[in-house]
């Protein structure tokens, strides 16, 4: 089967479908993915291109029930969803909610939390309704539905890994409370007391808020760069190393396993890599499968031989 493997990881040119029920029970600490969403089908993404709308959501829920007995118990699945119009109206879809509820509801997963990814850099789309008629707002928040199926939901998580830097007001405060606050304790305007010296304490960092706001606009990464320079189209739909980094840092642990059942470019592969987490990429696209090797290539010359190889049907093995 095409792929490759790298120190931690191995990249599958296959059907999740079949994959995800090759691999152990119980095992996957972590599944972050981004799925073809519903109003893409014109990008051309393999196989997605054959699924109606309004089969979406059931197509989706077949990848998450398989998925469900490959993750750990105290495991998580985070989906990258967004939302859509519907069909020529100006109408948003219920797609991500009838998922969410299907989710809970029929397979019986428990939800961690809506975390919010705004995407800094998105375009104002659709155009129609965004800048020709003026009558919607430009959507920059994509979903990230955070899953576990711990049955109280508590999960493998730690927010103090992905701490916020504090503020300069908060940085000041820590270092020198008395030129804000008179006396040991303070009382908010919701009446909530605060002591003076629990709120100084400084943990490090400020605590995320579940809005992630990162742009998706690298443009020299090597992935870019090499497909730049050998004419190979990029992927379309990439999200950003960032937002990767956020989940795969606060879910899981060094040496645990992280999955992407719909890998793309794999930034989800090179991210666990870069944090030496073990991963499983897998996407259908024997292209997207073959260039996505370029995150692990420091020359051209290199990316090029092991573009070819995997496009020829080979499973290749790149060592640094
Ligand atoms: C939104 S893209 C993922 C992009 C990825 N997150 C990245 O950063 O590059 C969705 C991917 O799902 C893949 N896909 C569609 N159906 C699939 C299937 N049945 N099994 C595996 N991958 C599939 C498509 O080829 C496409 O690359």
């Amino acid at each position: 089967m095409a792929g490759y493997n790298t120190q931690y990881g191995r990249f599958i040119c296959d059907s999740s479908l079949n994959v995800l029920d090759s691999l152990e029970d119980n095992s996957i600490n972590l599944i972050v993915t981004s799925p073809p969403f519903s109003n893409q089908r014109k990008k051309k993404y393999t196989n997605f291109d054959e699924v109606p709308q309004d089969e979406y959501v059931d197509w989706l829920l077949q990848f998450a029930k398989k998925a469900y007995n490959k993750l750990a118990p105290n495991g998580s699945l985070v989906i990258d969803i967004r939302s859509a119009y519907e069909k020529r109206k100006a109408v948003e879809s219920l797609y991500p909610y009838e998922f969410l509820l299907k989710m809970v509801k029929e397979l019986n997963y428990n939800l961690c939390q809506t975390v919010y990814w705004n995407n800094t850099s998105a375009l104002p789309l659709p155009i129609q309704y965004v800048n020709i008629e003026k009558i919607r707002l430009k959507n920059s928040l994509n979903m990230n539905m955070w899953f576990t199926k711990a049955p109280d939901g508590r999960c493998k998580a730690d927010n103090k890994k992905v701490l916020n830097p504090y503020s300069s007001r908060m940085q000041k405060f820590i270092d020198k409370p008395e030129s804000f606050i008179k006396g040991e304790q303070v009382t908010r305007p919701s009446g909530n007391v605060l002591t003076v010296k629990s709120w100084r304490k400084d943990n490090g960092g400020a605590i995320a808020s579940n809005l992630l706001s990162y742009p998706n606009s690298s443009s020299n990464d090597s992935y870019q760069r090499f497909c730049k320079e050998l004419n190979i189209k990029l992927h379309p739909a990439r999200y950003p190393y960032k937002l990767i980094e956020f989940w795969v840092n606060f879910l899981t642990d060094e040496n645990d396993l992280v999955v992407d059942i719909f890998g793309g470019s794999n930034t989800t592969g090179k991210v666990a890599e870069d944090l030496k987490r073990r991963w499983i990429s897998i996407d259908i696209s024997q292209e997207y499968a073959a260039s996505s090797i370029f995150r692990f290539c420091d020359n051209l010359e290199q990316a090029k031989m092991f573009y070819d190889r995997i496009m020829s049907g080979e499973d290749v093995i790149i060592k640094k």
